[in-house]
């Protein structure tokens, strides 16, 4: 049990910040399993309307980029991944919608990103939070790439049902991540509790510009 525990530790170590080769395409489809409560509470966060530009950071495999395509007509969803892998996966998942126009990918740091300002009226990241190489530099580039009145949604995990785990990501938001929305001018910055995720709890960070 103790080797397999560790081989399952050498194999998927730092693959949640940056999934890499065939070991990292079959953690993007466990992610996509996994994260389905998330995914699908954050699409319902963002009130999408048919013609909103919309942007997703860190994609993983690309369910949620699948899922508010579909409920765009005029409007585009774009995302960024750092990973190479998560971007080959979701292009598959995607390839559809990517040949007609309405889905965009590009591998990119969520700290430099290659959009004109104020082109989203939605941006949103599921599950990435913990990654981010620097907070401010993030936080900047989201506000700047939101149109005025636009709507960013942060979902993260924020504790286990037991209570022993992660709870230092609820004081990171509260610390933090709130302070700094609010220091780069958003006019909102709060919390919203979601649903249990296996044994975890789900908050989103949501913030108007
Ligand atoms: C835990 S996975 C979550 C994936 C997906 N959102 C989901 O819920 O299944 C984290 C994702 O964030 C991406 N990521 C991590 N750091 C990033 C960065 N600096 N810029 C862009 N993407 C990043 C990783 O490559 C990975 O796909």
């Amino acid at each position: 049990m103790k080797i397999k525990n560790k081989v399952r530790g050498w194999l998927l170590d730092g693959q949640y910040g940056q999934p890499k080769g065939l070991v990292g395409r079959w953690l993007g489809q466990r992610m996509v399993r996994q994260h389905i409560p998330e995914t699908d509470w954050t699409i319902s966060l963002l009130n999408l309307a048919a013609q909103d530009q919309v942007l997703e950071l860190g994609f993983g495999a690309g369910r949620a980029i699948e899922l508010v395509a579909t409920r765009l007509s005029t409007g585009q969803v774009s995302g960024v991944d750092i990973s190479r892998a998560m971007v080959r996966a979701a292009a598959h998942r995607n390839a559809r919608t990517i040949k007609s126009g309405k889905v965009l990918l590009k591998q990119e740091d969520l700290t430099h990103l290659s959009f004109n300002s104020d082109k989203f009226d939605k941006v949103f990241t599921i599950q990435t939070l913990y990654f981010w190489p620097d907070l401010q530099m993030a936080l900047a580039e989201i506000y700047r790439v939101l149109k005025p009145g636009g709507c960013l949604v942060i979902t993260l995990s924020t504790g286990t049902i037991d209570g022993t785990g992660l709870t230092h990501y609820q004081q990171l938001i509260d610390q933090k991540v709130l302070p700094v929305m609010r220091h780069l001018g958003f006019t909102e910055a709060y919390t919203r509790e979601g649903p249990l995720s296996r044994q975890f709890k789900t908050t989103a960070v949501i913030g108007i510009k």
